[in-house]
Parts: C-alpha cells; sequence; structure tokens
C-alpha cells in the first residue's frame, strides 16, 4: 500500500495543503499540483538549474529535493512570485545573471538565472 504525506507549505506567500507519495520530486508537487508552470523541469538530475526555487531564503534545485525532505511549513518562492509584495524585500538585492550556467536549456534559462539571487 503506497503512503502518502500530507504537509502544509506557502508558496509565493499562499498556503497550500499538498498530499504527495514521499519520492515524489518538489518540481512535480510545484508544477502539477499548485499549477506554476514556470518553474521549468529541464535535466530533472540537478545540472541546469531550470527548477530553481528559493526554500527558507535558500536557492534550491526542486528536481532533486524529494517531497520527504520538504520541511513543514516550508516558505517557497518561486518565479511567479518574484517582485510580488510578500516577497518585495527581494527587489532590493542585486540579481545575477549566469548567461554560460544553463546552456543546453535556453528557453528555461531565465527561471534559474533569475531566481539566482544574492543577499
Ligand atoms: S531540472 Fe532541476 S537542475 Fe535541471
Amino acid at each position: 500500500m503506497k503512503q502518502y504525506l500530507r504537509k502544509s507549505i506557502r508558496v509565493n506567500g499562499y498556503p497550500h495543503h499538498v498530499v504527495a507519495s514521499p519520492d515524489t520530486m518538489l518540481v512535480n508537487i510545484i508544477r502539477k499540483q499548485l499549477g506554476l508552470t514556470g518553474t521549468k523541469l529541464g535535466c530533472g538530475s540537478g545540472q541546469c538549474g531550470a527548477c530553481e526555487v528559493i526554500m527558507n531564503g535558500k536557492l534550491m534545485r526542486s528536481c532533486i529535493v524529494r517531497w520527504d525532505r520538504v520541511p513543514e511549513d516550508v516558505e517557497i518562492l518561486t518565479i511567479e512570485g518574484l517582485g510580488t509584495p510578500v516577497y518585495s524585500g527581494l527587489s532590493g538585492r542585486r540579481i545575477r545573471y549566469y548567461p554560460d550556467s544553463i546552456p543546453a536549456y535556453p528557453d528555461t534559462l531565465s527561471v534559474g538565472s533569475i531566481l539566482n539571487v544574492s543577499s
């Protein structure tokens, strides 16, 4: 019998209750369950950065984060939430752009690069 984990998370400032199997990757929860398709699935192995989100203030590659490793009440920022009033504090930070860091996935370049925020 397959087990599922139910957790409360906040994404872009909004609360969600998510139920998923422990081995579900966070990128699939963000895209398929929450419908936030701005987070892209590129390599699926933590190499390209297309799936990057900010999780509790740290840049994470969501394609290699299993649901059972996501903390309860985590705060996640996706590309859709960037610049919203909830995260307006980020707008004052310097945003770095690394054009050479994701050469294989040009259509997803902006997601990981824009979220690559320096503090
Ligand atoms: S899709 Fe996650 S690093 Fe490439």
